[in-house]
């Protein structure tokens, strides 16, 4: 048996597609574009790669991207004084600070000050809370795709069994709690779990997010499972002096025994900036009062 390839970019570039069709209605009705400021600090290479697909994103979108650069000597204050600016300018829907900030910036505090209807990471503990009792807010954007890509994969997850590799608070936490959302038995599982190959075998879904090369293993998985894999791993390739990028996953064993597993790359990772100008689209409406269809996107 060979596992379907679950394509999460070509979902990534339909979700996109989706989403810059409403930016004209939305327009049309606001008299603006939906607005997404971004805020790098420093010259960390790869958030300059991730500003850099974020700016072009929004732009195709057809949305207005706002960019704000501050050295990596900028002070907590300049910091915070910039996101409280953000807060007030009502162009900006959506405000997110890339991360991770340069010691000895205080990146809590600086989440902590972002208007909570404006978080489009959903970073805020008053999102998390929102998300932990059921109430509209905004949910972190990489568990989002994963959820997303499920349900285009599975339909009702009511009653599955979801195990979650990881308990952080921008993966394993949030998506652990939309899985609950849909009604499966959920278990997080974590560097401290007994047994996990026999825990993972239980799952009909299982979610990889431990940032560990390839550690889940095929012969942990149960036949037929869903794997989804949010690792993002650079390990040594073939050949000397190059590289290569692996998932959490064993993606060849898996794929032998699941019946749908995301490739690395190629497929969570295009859906987090997708699920992020979903986010900022939502906030617009929401923001402005202009309606929105609940199953629009
Ligand atoms: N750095 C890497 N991924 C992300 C993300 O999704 N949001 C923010 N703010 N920073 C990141």
């Amino acid at each position: 048996m060979s596992a379907d390839i679950i394509d999460g970019k070509a979902f990534a570039a339909g979700l996109r597609g989706r989403v810059a069709a409403l930016v004209g209605p939305f327009r049309d009705q606001a008299g603006r574009a939906p607005g997404l400021a971004v805020v790098l600090v420093g010259e960390d290479p790869a958030s300059q790669v991730y500003v850099r697909s974020k700016h072009k994103a929004t732009v195709e979108a057809g949305m207005e991207s706002f960019e704000h650069r501050l050295p990596a000597d900028a002070t907590q204050d300049q910091l915070l004084a910039l996101v409280r600016q953000l807060n007030e300018d009502d162009r900006v829907d959506g405000i997110l600070v890339q991360l991770p900030l340069p010691a000895p910036l205080d990146e809590q505090q600086v989440i902590a000050t972002i208007d909570p209807d404006k978080d489009v990471d959903g970073f805020h503990v008053v999102n998390a809370g929102r998300l932990a009792v059921g109430q509209p807010g905004y949910v972190p954007c990489t568990p989002l795709g994963c959820l997303m890509l499920l349900k285009d994969r599975i339909g009702d997850l009511s009653g599955l069994n979801a195990v979650v590799i990881g308990r952080s608070n921008i993966v394993g936490k949030p998506m652990a709690q939309l899985l609950l959302a849909e009604s499966c038995t959920v278990t997080v599982a974590h560097s401290r779990t007994r047994d996990l190959p026999e825990v993972v075998k239980r799952a009909d879904i299982v979610v990889a997010a431990v940032g560990r090369p390839e550690m889940v293993r095929g012969d942990w998985i149960k036949p037929g499972a869903v794997v989804i894999d949010v690792g993002i791993n650079r390990v040594p390739g073939a050949e000397p002096g190059k590289t290569r990028l692996v998932g959490d996953v064993a993606y060849d064993e898996a794929a032998a025994v699941a019946s749908a597993v995301t490739p690395v790359p190629g497929g969570v990772g295009p859906m987090t900036i997708a699920v992020l100008l979903r986010n900022t689209l939502v906030a617009a409406h929401r923001r402005t009062g202009v309606a929105l269809a609940p199953d629009a996107i």
